[in-house]
């Protein structure tokens, strides 16, 4: 090739000062994701070519016809596709929601950019399956050039096999063109080759007076354009199959005579199905639409509003991109860089379904989110998938984890499902989630394990209350079965396809699952609660007994020369599950012990999967990690898979230590990359677990609390003074009064103000002040007063046995707040009004605060008018309209 790439990141501060993050030392992605937001909508395309190559289908073996012409003064380049002239590219970039292409073709420099929007804050968006292509160009020599840009899709991205015969047609609203086609039989409900043989595809563009638009057969549109004409306006209504008289579906842009473009040139291609998921319910299974439609009543209108929300997207495609570089960069470059090659597609595995009430009508409160197990099968809703996964979506918005888990939760709770453990998934036909009821016993510890982790990880990472509350029944069976069969896995498999009667790695999976349900009783006032936390103290303690054998954790019990990758450990970190701090540094100094000896990418997860790597456990270790040395090493395990160019495939999760190959099965593309986030996820802060009422809830009361919070947190410290004040004096105790205080605690603000750095090094120090529960509160006020002098220097003397147990609590800050300060249990007991108020405030505290930490705005700011909204100035928020 002759140029030289480079892969860039883009990094800004929170001051919005441009960083380049290594400009020069990162590897070109070798395959980049084009349009990825949902399991058919999911194109890639070799990141050292774009002009000289056709974007792909995630699977590489099916070309999607996507071809873009730059003419310059007469002479026609391409950036995309493979059947002309290449313009050059001189940098690439890739971002969490974009990859961008730095091009040349002659004396202009124009760049293409491709953004799939992540939009976790709005899920009408992000369910919405569309991508954004936009160019921007300028001259180089600053001289008026005479500019024309086309671009087109074919039939290709209707169905996967060329013979099928498709029809098209072209649609003008008030405010765009736009382009569809699909098969002319459609399937519902049916793949083949993992495309849908049942959609719509759109290519579309905001009007403008310097377009043209035409359907007709490839080599005369592109040849006419090449040659010096644009386009006719009209449309080729002979409908025919694919090949060999491939239709195209164009647009063309005649900028005239530029020296640079004034706006952006926009296009958005979507792949729309109705419905989207056959799911299985009562006695039967019903058909769930994409949740956009709920909002939207043509797909027409949602395309107009796609259009027009461009700047706006860009705008928080832009915070979301900086907030994730900046987090990952404060542990390392190639950290990040892993980041923003994984996150589009995780995301884009996922489709977010609304159901039909009772009415007929769109019901907004029965929402589920199913995951495609993309690149290893067409499981729905894979639980070691969704394990995997869980940190880039506790990360984004942890509600997003609820309605992926309530399809699998939902249809085990119901007559339908008759074994007495979790369920691997929910059938292997997506997009049929019809269930599966084989009685799979060996899986039980793994997906028993998995569930109650997950689950419970979703109430503490969203406060919602609702999936713990609705299912308890499901989840003690569950962890009764855990109690049963997880410290000796004889007769179980992973998930990975391991099988031995000891194995330590599955074991403290299923143990933390016990854990999981001690926390789920806890937070739920349950009496087991205690009950649960002592077996699994029992079960952990036992477990360290038989699984340590000369200082680091065996792959079996006893078998000395045997270790693996514990990546389970990763779930008692993020549960908080009190292991020995030893154990993990233990386990630090033997990875690292070992590092002399890894194959060219990695290790393996096991040492008993020969040569077989998996990125998204590798990355879980690297979270499990005390030493910043072990973890890099990981890391770097990861990275070098990542962005090695030896083979050109999405991003895959699996694959051979010495080579690099991915055969048999590679998990490219696959959602479970999302484990790249598992660093991040940890320093998430906690949140108080109650029942979340409807998305509307809220008042006045709440107006009020928002603008407390962007005018400062000053009005909130009065108000929950007061409040205390009140409390205080109802009950006449003797408290100091720092309740509450913690919330807003300073070093979130640090992480904000300063995010690059505090990270580095202490990430697991770098925590946010974790949140105190009422129940932990009442929980407290009851252990203090069997303490007295909490204080030592100002901080609580070290915990006693019985605190420790009591603060295992993934929520109750013990170390570093004395437990005196909190109101007394009569005091909550007695006011309850004041209590719900004051549980209210600190509810919107914490979520105001998680989403200032997001640097997305509050939902809370639609309601006001936009110009009191004010944000720095260097990267300004537009403010949502609610439609
Ligand atoms: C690409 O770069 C080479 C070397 O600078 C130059 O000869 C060629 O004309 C360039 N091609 C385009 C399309 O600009
Ligand atoms: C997460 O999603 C829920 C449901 O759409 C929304 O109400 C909430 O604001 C989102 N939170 C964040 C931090 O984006
Ligand atoms: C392309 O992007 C780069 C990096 O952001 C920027 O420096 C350059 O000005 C952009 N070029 C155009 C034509 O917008
Ligand atoms: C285009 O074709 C689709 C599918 O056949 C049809 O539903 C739609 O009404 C057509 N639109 C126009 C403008 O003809
Ligand atoms: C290509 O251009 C020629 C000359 O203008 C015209 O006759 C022909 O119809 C065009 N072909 C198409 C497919 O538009
Ligand atoms: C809407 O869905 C919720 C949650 O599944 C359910 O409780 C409610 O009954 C549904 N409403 C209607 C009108 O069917
Ligand atoms: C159910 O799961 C079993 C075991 O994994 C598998 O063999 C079978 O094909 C699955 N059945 C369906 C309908 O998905
Ligand atoms: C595993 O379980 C089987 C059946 O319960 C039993 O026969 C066997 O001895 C057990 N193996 C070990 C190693 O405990
Ligand atoms: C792949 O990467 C290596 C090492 O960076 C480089 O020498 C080689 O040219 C690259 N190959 C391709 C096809 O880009
Ligand atoms: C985690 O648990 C330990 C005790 O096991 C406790 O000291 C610590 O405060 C907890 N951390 C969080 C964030 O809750």
């Amino acid at each position: 090739m002759g140029f030289s790439l480079r892969y860039l990141l883009l990094v800004f501060s929170m001051l919005s000062e441009f960083v380049d993050g290594q400009s020069e030392s990162s590897l070109p992605a070798p395959s980049v994701p084009l349009a990825v937001k949902s399991p058919y909508l999911n194109a890639w395309i070799n990141g050292a070519s774009p002009g000289s190559t056709w974007p792909t289908f995630w699977t590489t073996n099916r070309i999607l016809g996507w071809a873009g012409y730059v003419r310059v003064d007469g002479q026609t380049y391409q950036w995309l596709g493979n059947d002309g002239t290449a313009a050059n590219i001189s940098a690439s970039y890739v971002t969490p929601t974009r990859s961008i292409f730095t091009m040349t073709a002659g004396s202009l420099e124009f760049n293409v950019t491709f953004l799939s929007p992540i939009e976790p804050a709005d899920w009408n968006k992000q369910s919405f399956p569309f991508s954004y292509l936009y160019i921007d160009a300028k001259l180089l020599d600053n001289r008026p050039h005479v500019v024309q840009f086309y671009s087109d899709i074919s039939g290709e991205w209707a169905s996967s096999d060329n013979t099928n015969k498709v029809e098209w047609n072209t649609t003008e609203t008030s405010s765009s063109i736009f382009h569809q086609i699909q098969r002319s039989s459609m399937q519902p409900m049916v793949e083949a080759n993992d495309m849908a043989e049942d959609s719509t595809v759109y290519y579309a563009m905001a009007k403008r007076s310097d377009m043209t638009w035409q359907t007709g057969t490839d080599v005369l549109l592109r040849r006419n354009f090449s040659d010096g004409s644009l386009l006719k306006n009209i449309q080729d209504t002979d409908f025919r199959n694919i090949a060999p008289i491939w239709p195209v579906l164009a647009f063309a842009v005649d900028l005239g005579t530029i020296t640079q473009t004034s706006e952006s040139l926009v296009w958005a291609i979507g792949v729309v199905r109705d419905p989207l998921i056959r799911y299985v319910k009562g006695s039967g299974a019903e058909l769930r639409s994409s949740y956009f439609r709920s909002k939207y009543d043509t797909v027409n209108a949602a395309v107009d509003d796609f259009l027009s929300d461009f700047d706006a997207a860009k705008t928080r495609a832009l915070a979301l991109d900086n907030k994730i570089m900046s987090d990952g960069v404060a542990v390392s470059t190639k950290y990040a860089d892993l980041l923003a090659l994984s996150l589009r597609q995780t995301v884009g595995a996922m489709d977010i379904t609304v159901g039909r009430g009772s009415n007929g009508k769109w019901n907004t409160s029965d929402v589920k989110i199913f995951m495609k197990d993309i690149g290893t099968g067409r499981r729905v809703n894979a639980v070691e998938t969704l394990y995997a996964a869980l940190p880039a979506l506790l990360y984004l918005n942890a509600s997003l984890a609820g309605p992926l888990l309530d399809s699998l939760l939902e249809y085990q709770a119901s007559p339908r499902y008759l074994n007495s453990y979790a369920a691997t998934d929910l059938g292997a036909s997506y997009p049929n989630a019809l269930g599966n009821n084989t009685d799979i016993s060996a899986f039980g510890v793994e997906n028993c394990g998995n569930m109650l982790i997950m689950t419970y990880a979703h109430a503490q990472k969203s406060g919602d209350e609702s999936l713990i509350a609705r299912y308890y029944d499901l989840l003690k069976k569950w962890a009764n079965f855990l109690v049963a069969n997880s410290l000796h896995t004889n007769g179980s498999s992973s998930a990975d396809g391991q099988v031995n009667p000891d194995m330590s790695n599955l074991a403290i999976k299923g143990i933390t699952g016990v854990f999981a349900m001690s926390k789920i009783s806890e937070a739920l006032e349950k009496p087991d609660a205690s009950d649960y936390k002592n077996k699994a103290i029992k079960l952990v303690t036992d477990w360290e007994g038989l699984a340590i054998s000369s200082n680091h954790i065996t792959t079996y019990y006893g078998v000395m020369s045997s270790w693996s990758l514990i990546y389970n450990l990763y779930a008692a970190r993020l549960l908080n599950f009190s292991i020995d701090d030893q154990l993990y540094q233990n386990q630090d100094a033997f990875y690292a012990s070992q590092a002399s000896a890894a194959p060219q990418f990695g290790f393996p997860y096991d040492t008993n999967a020969i040569d077989a790597a998996k990125s998204q456990w590798t990355m879980f270790t690297a979270a499990t990690t005390t030493s910043s040395t072990t973890r890099d090493m990981l890391v770097s395990m990861v990275y070098e898979r990542a962005f090695f160019n030896g083979s050109v495939v999405p991003f895959p999760t699996t694959y051979n230590t010495n080579n690099g190959s991915i055969s048999p099965i590679g998990g490219q593309a696959s959602p479970a990359q999302g484990a790249m986030f598992s660093l991040l996820a940890l320093n998430t802060p906690d949140k108080l677990i109650a029942l979340i009422s409807s998305p509307s809830k809220s008042g006045p009361d709440v107006a009020v609390i928002a603008g407390a919070v962007v005018g400062g947190v000053a009005l909130i410290l009065a108000i929950l003074g007061l409040a205390y004040f009140f409390s205080r004096r109802r009950q006449q105790c003797k408290v100091m009064p720092r309740c509450f205080g913690i919330e807003i605690a300073p070093s979130s603000t640090a992480r904000t103000c300063s995010s690059l750095g505090v990270l580095h090094d202490e990430h697991h120090n770098a925590l946010p002040p974790p949140i105190m529960t009422t129940k932990a509160a009442a929980a407290a006020v009851r252990q203090s007063s069997r303490m007295d002098a909490p204080y030592q220097n100002g901080y609580p003397k070290p915990q006693s046995q019985s605190t420790a147990e009591l603060s295992s609590s993934g929520t109750y800050p013990s170390t570093t707040y004395p437990s005196t300060v909190y109101p007394s249990t009569a005091a909550i007991g007695d006011s309850s009004e004041l209590r719900a108020q004051v549980e209210e405030l600190r509810r919107e505290m914490m979520e105001l605060r998680a989403q200032r930490l997001q640097d997305v705005p509050p939902p809370l700011y639609r309601d006001l008018p936009a110009g009191n909204v004010s944000r720095s100035s260097a990267q300004p928020m537009q403010v949502e309209t609610v439609n």
